[in-house]
Parts: structure tokens; sequence; C-alpha cells
């Protein structure tokens, strides 16, 4: 029998080259089916914890593209760092972040918008976080942010609030510095909200590093090198950044 590390490389490597998971969001061999299955069979019900060590378990022999333990420890520490009442995420996949983020929300009534382009991965996730208990804290929305942010505006002022105090960005990497534009221009982030942006270094998202680094003075940030999802030698970042 094979380490479980020979066959999650090759589902690695399966995945990245799959053209559905750039873009369909998905891998296209059941994977992300099969993942929910072991959730729903292994986990405890109402649990975050228990629901990220399934994941976690299931990810050492298939890959997925999760945001993992390790950096995902580091996104927890920027939530609750931050401590935000009200979230965004771009890219929920099978809500694994979404669990986490909102695990680590401890302000009263927070509320986590996560938005999916893919309307499997919408149905994925919702099981998966009603799985973890989080649902009345965790909205998942079918679609993409340039449609959606009148719908975003409705939400945030029914939250009583303008804007997002955190946003994880972790969806297609050639959209990270268009919909944080979107995101800016509209009104919908301001001063004092925190944007951390997987996959900095791999694949990585060069357009989006260029804007921080030359908009310094407005927006103050930190990288945070870890390794990629679930492959311990393969370098990564998050890029973490605080409108000033
Ligand atoms: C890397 S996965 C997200 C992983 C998830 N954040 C986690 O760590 O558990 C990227 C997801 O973004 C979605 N996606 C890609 N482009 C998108 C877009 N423009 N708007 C919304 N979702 C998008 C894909 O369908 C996929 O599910």
């Amino acid at each position: 029998m094979l380490p479980d590390g020979f066959y999650q490389f090759f589902s690695f490597l399966r995945a990245i080259t799959s053209p559905a998971t750039k873009f369909e969001g998905v891998v296209g061999d059941g994977r992300e089916k099969a993942l929910l299955k072991h959730v729903l069979i292994s986990a405890d019900n109402d649990s975050p914890d228990s629901v990220l060590e399934a994941v976690n378990d299931f990810c050492k022999r298939t890959w997925l593209m999760c945001i993992g333990d390790e950096k995902g420890a580091l996104l927890d520490s920027c939530v609750l760092h931050r401590n935000p009442r009200v979230a965004l995420e771009l890219g929920a996949y099978c809500g694994y972040s979404a669990t986490r983020i909102a695990s680590q929300m401890k302000e009263p009534a927070s509320m986590l918008i996560s938005l999916e382009m893919n309307a499997t991965n919408v149905d994925t996730a919702r099981q998966l976080i009603n799985h973890a208990g989080l649902s009345s804290r965790v909205r998942v929305i079918n679609g993409v942010l340039s449609e959606k942010l009148q719908e975003l505006r409705n939400i945030l002022n029914s939250l009583k609030t303008n804007i997002f105090e955190f946003v994880f960005i972790d969806h297609n990497k050639d959209s990270y510095l268009s919909d944080f534009l979107l995101l800016k221009e509209n009104g919908l982030i301001g001063k004092g909200t925190v944007i951390v942006a997987d996959n900095m270094k791999f694949p990585g998202s060069p357009k989006y590093r260029r804007y921080l680094r030359k908009h310094s003075e407005e927006f103050e940030t930190v990288e945070l090198k870890c390794a990629f999802e679930y492959i311990s030698w393969l370098p990564d970042s998050l890029m973490v950044s605080t409108w000033k």
C-alpha cells in the first residue's frame, strides 16, 4: 500500500492542471462531493473544530483547495485580531475557510457573507457550514461581486453598518485586484477594514501585489509566509492589508 502523501500529490497535480478548477471552481472528479459525505458521516454536529478536522483528515489523501490548517491558523489570528462584526469572503468553495472565519468572530450577532460563483459549491458549503452549526452566522451567496453589489449594500444596511470590517479574498487570482477595487470604489470597505489575500506566492496575484506596494500610504500591508495548503514543501503567503 502506498502512503497517503503519494495519492495526495497526484490529486494535487490533477487539480491544478484541470481547466475546470480554474473556470468552474470544481476539480471535476467528484472530490468535493466525497468531502461533504466524509464530513457529514465523520464530524460531530454543531462542532466547527470537528468539521475542520474532518476536512483536514480528508485532504491528507485527496488534495482540495481549502486554505488548510497551517494557513488557516494564520487566518484565525487575523480574524481574532480585527474582531469584525461583519465580514466578507470571496470564494467559499466547500465552506472550510468560512467555517474557520465564522468560528473566530466573537462579536454578538456577527455575520460572514461568502460569495461563490459555482452553485454546486454553494450547496456544499451551506451543508458543511450547517453541520458545523454556523448557518445562522454565515450566508453563502451564489454569484460574482460585480453582480451582487446592491445585494451586499442591502445586507450591510440590514446589519446597520456601511462597510465590511474584514475581507478574505480567495477566489480567481486574476480577479483579486479588480474585485478589491470594486469593493473600494463602491464604499463596501473603508478605513480600518482588514483585507487578507490568500495564495500570494503560489500561484500569486502580481497585479494585486503591485497595487498594494504602490498604495502603501493608504494600505499598511504585511506578508505572512507559510506553506501552500496541505503541501508543506511549497512556499506560499497571505497578504494582510489594513486600510489606514
Ligand atoms: C481556492 S477556492 C476557495 C477556498 C476557500 N476559501 C477555502 O479556503 O475553504 C476558490 C473558489 O472561488 C470560486 N470563485 C472563482 N472565481 C470567483 C468569482 N469571481 N466570484 C466568486 N467565486 C469565485 C471558485 O468557484 C472556488 O470555489
